[in-house]
């Protein structure tokens, strides 16, 4: 049986739905189950046979990490840790999500799994953490790393953006930090391939991957395709001037990585998988949208 962590999450949400249609056991936990507490773990095992953990559980409120070091480290580091030690006591297969601000972002070609991380605020920090404690603690993990995820279940990009662009006659948007917007369907799909591969006898090493969409743009480009495909799909009616700013236009406690590129070459290889541009995926996702 699977053991889906934080499943009322954006990407946990779409996950519990695939693996839902998919007809593979599996159970889900939320905050019931409270992954900072081994014992809490412990007590919810106990009765059942769990092959694979996927935890999609964390802090991820960037901005408040700043003030909530304390929530932060819990979650994003300890929380990881006791889920992987358990792992490790029941013999489980983990699969654990992480993210691109475990580097500094002044990179410019895309971050493979073995650059060096230096995460610049407390959320990267205590994700980086994370991902050492999960490797430490069980060497049956898989950590993927991704990066601008949306989708249907929680706040993001492109549903802020939809939002203001319906409220507002125009919107500044960065144009100086660059990335990948990632959909959680289809993040959620390939976290299912490293599982559907393993029960097909394919040997994946573990270890670290990266995992999004194809394509390196700004967060002014992906409002601009937004806009476009939104006013296409006759999800927006009305006009929205996309302006481009500076990321010192918006304040803010914590610094955001310049450039945060992950290679894919690794999962691409490994799982065999080509992976969808982010102005397709996004297509899917509003033709889609309600
Ligand atoms: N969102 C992004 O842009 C992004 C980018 C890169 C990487 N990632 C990574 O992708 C993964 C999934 O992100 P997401 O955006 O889907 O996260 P999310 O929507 O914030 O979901 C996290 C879930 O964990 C739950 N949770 C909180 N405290 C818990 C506890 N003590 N025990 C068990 N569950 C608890 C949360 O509940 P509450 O909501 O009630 O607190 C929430 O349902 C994370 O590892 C994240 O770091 C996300």
């Amino acid at each position: 049986m699977i053991w889906l962590i934080g499943n009322k999450g954006m990407l946990g949400t779409e996950l519990s739905l695939l693996l839902g249609k998919s007809g593979v056991p599996f159970i889900g936990t939320d905050k019931e189950v409270d992954i900072t507490k081994l014992s809490a773990l412990r007590d919810f095992t106990h009765t059942k046979h769990i092959e694979w953990i996927i935890n999609c559980a964390a802090y991820t409120a960037v901005d408040k990490a700043e003030d909530e070091r304390e929530n932060s480290h819990l979650l994003n580091t300890v929380g990881p840790q006791n889920i992987a030690t358990m792992a490790k006591e029941i013999g489980a297969r983990l699969i654990h999500i992480s993210t691109d601000y475990v580097f500094n972002g002044q990179g410019n070609r895309p971050y493979t799994e073995e650059d060096a991380t230096d995460p610049i605020g407390v959320y990267g920090l205590t994700k980086r953490d994370g991902e050492n404690k999960v490797l430490e603690e069980n060497d049956k993990s898989y950590v993927i790393r991704t990066a601008w995820l949306y989708g249907n279940y929680g706040n993001n990009f492109v549903h802020t953006m939809l939002r203001l662009m319906k409220e507002r006659e125009s919107i500044s948007v960065v144009n100086d930090q660059h990335g990948s917007p990632t959909w959680s369907g289809d993040l959620a799909e390939t976290i299912y391939t490293f599982i559907h591969l393993i029960r097909e006898n394919k040997t994946i090493p573990y270890g670290i991957y990266h995992f999004t969409n194809e394509g390196k743009i700004t967060w002014f480009d992906f409002a601009k395709g937004i806009y476009t495909q939104a006013r296409d799909f006759g999800i927006l009616t009305k006009e929205c001037e996309i302006k481009p700013c500076c990321s010192d236009d918006f304040p803010s406690k914590v610094k955001r990585p310049a450039y945060s590129v992950l290679d894919k070459s690794k999962i691409k290889t490994t799982l065999g998988i080509t992976i969808p541009a982010w102005d397709v995926s996004l297509r899917r996702y509003l033709s889609k949208y309600a």
